[in-house]
């Protein structure tokens, strides 16, 4: 394993273990609404310190950009670690098992390393550039189906901001009778991940932040797939709106998708 990808592996299995240790009694925990749906959890906080400890005592001169606590040192430094400590917090306050840790290093604009941490089920998702995907100690592949029609698809519903609602609802009632299957499992890092995995064949959503990316999408193109934005383009970290899949379903995504995407 490539050594920084080891400290990233170090400080998500720690924010594993403090979201693990919190599950087990859901009745305890301190819950605080940020705004409407948006709910942010002690363990949220401290999974999110936990990572920065471990990085910022390997990697001093690198730059953070951390759902919680915000940037820091991320707009001088070349090397950015993008984190969410808890992706699916509203499915974990609800014992849902359907959340992960998410920590990603861009360098410049380059994905470089992506961690992705499923602590209710013990899953690590692994990469480096250039140097695949993996799931634990296996290689990861995204799946070979070739036709939407077959595909099970993973997409994220607009839930606290509604100014995408009109495209997005369009979108799914067009998409609905296209494909074998949509889900909404409701964590986004983790359903990148399943991507990369071979368990989805493809997945999109809208208005997502870059920490609900990042690692997903480093994942998804180390197993042979394809992210971009709502036209395929790069720019999805930037504007939120983000699609993913094996290399036919992606296309076949963006063509349907198509109509709908603003100008
Ligand atoms: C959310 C989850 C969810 C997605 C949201 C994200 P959070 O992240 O990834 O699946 O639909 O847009 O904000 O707030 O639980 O870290
Ligand atoms: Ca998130
Ligand atoms: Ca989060």
């Amino acid at each position: 394993m490539h050594p920084t990808l080891g400290i990233a592996v170090k400080a998500a299995r720690r924010a594993g273990a403090i979201i693990n240790r919190a599950a087990r009694d859901l009745e305890g925990l301190t819950i605080t609404r940020k705004r409407h749906a948006d709910f942010v959890t002690e363990v949220d906080n401290a999974a999110e310190q936990a990572i920065i400890d471990v990085l910022q005592r390997a990697y001093p001169n690198h730059g953070i950009l951390a759902e919680e606590s915000g940037a820091q040192g991320a707009a001088r430094a070349d090397h950015t670690w993008i984190i969410d400590p808890l992706d699916g917090t509203t499915n974990f306050i609800h014992g849902f098992p359907q959340y992960a840790v998410s920590i990603a290093l861009r360098h410049k604009d380059v994905l470089e390393q992506a961690v992705i941490y499923d602590p209710a089920r013990n899953e690590l998702f692994t990469a480096t550039r250039g140097r695949g995907a993996f799931l634990d100690d296996k290689r990861l592949r995204v799946t070979q189906r070739s036709q939407l029609r077959d595909a099970l698809i993973a997409t994220g519903f607009p839930f606290r901001e509604f100014q995408h609602i009109d495209t997005y609802l369009a979108m799914f009632r067009d998409l609905l009778p296209k494909v074998a299957g949509i889900r909404r499992p409701g964590a986004a890092a983790l359903d990148l991940a399943w991507v990369a995995a071979g368990r989805l064949d493809g997945f999109w959503e809208m208005g997502l932040a870059p920490w609900d990316m990042a690692g997903g999408a480093l994942l998804i193109q180390e197993a042979g797939g394809l992210v971009g934005d709502l036209k395929g383009e790069a720019g999805y970290l930037d504007s939120g709106n983000i699609v993913g899949g094996n290399p036919k379903i992606f296309v076949q995504l963006l063509r349907a998708l198509e109509p709908y995407v603003p100008a």
